[in-house]
């Protein structure tokens, strides 16, 4: 399974990157926005330097030709950018015209199994299915990412699926048991998922009776 970090703040992905377990970036308007004042294209460009895998920037126009042109934008950024377009009827016509020019997608915003499989057919190289959003709604965000993996594997669809608005270490247990392709995860859970109680017990204890031989 590949981890992306969920985040478009420099300090968050060196950090993570530092950890050896990152593979690639997700970031989204209100990332970058919380960002503060920083240039949308200069921190795209910044971040992929400092990743090799996939940095995921997002379009911002609604209409076809509009997404087109600003991934073409996005693309001449770095090789490794994959532009992340909204799950879409427009969206799905710029995927396919992208996919015709060799520019990785990422499909956004997905809520349903047929919009994935709809993704999947227009060319996605990504497919991002909202869990902790459905979860908000009293819905199994989960299902829909064992849907969406039995679907692609019935049809042997191409699309890597990345289990996205990710909010605790469970959801990334349960996506890795379904075998999602990724998760792509907030930098807090990714330091959630490395404690565990007794890791912080047991390494007193070894040093305390370490410390006890000298007595
Ligand atoms: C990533 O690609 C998504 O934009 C992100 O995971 C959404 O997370 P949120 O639902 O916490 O905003």
């Amino acid at each position: 399974m590949k981890f992306f970090i969920d985040t478009a703040n420099l300090e968050e992905i060196k950090k993570a990157a530092s950890l050896g377990v990152i593979d690639g970036v997700t970031t989204n308007p209100s990332l970058v926005a919380r960002e503060g004042d920083v240039d949308f294209h200069t921190r795209i460009k910044e971040i992929c330097e400092l990743v090799d895998g996939p940095v995921s920037a997002e379009v911002i126009s609604l209409k076809a030709e509009g997404m087109i042109e600003e991934a073409r934008e996005l693309a001449k950024l770095a090789d490794n950018v994959a532009v992340k377009i909204p799950m879409t009827e427009e969206g799905l016509k710029a995927v396919k015209a992208l996919e015709n020019e060799g520019i990785n997608t990422n499909v956004t915003l997905v809520f349903s199994a047929n919009q994935a499989l709809l993704a999947a057919k227009a060319g996605a190289t990504f497919i991002s299915p909202f869990v902790g959003r459905l979860d908000d709604r009293a819905h199994e965000g989960m299902k829909l990412i064992d849907e969406i993996n039995t679907i692609l594997e019935n049809y042997g669809l191409d699309s890597e699926i990345i289990t996205a608005s990710i909010r605790s270490p469970r959801h990334v247990k349960e996506a890795a048991l379904i075998g999602a392709d990724i998760a792509t995860i907030p930098f807090g859970v990714v330091q959630k998922m490395s404690k565990h109680p007794l890791t912080d017990i047991g390494i007193q204890r070894f040093l305390d009776d370490w410390e006890s031989t000298k007595e």
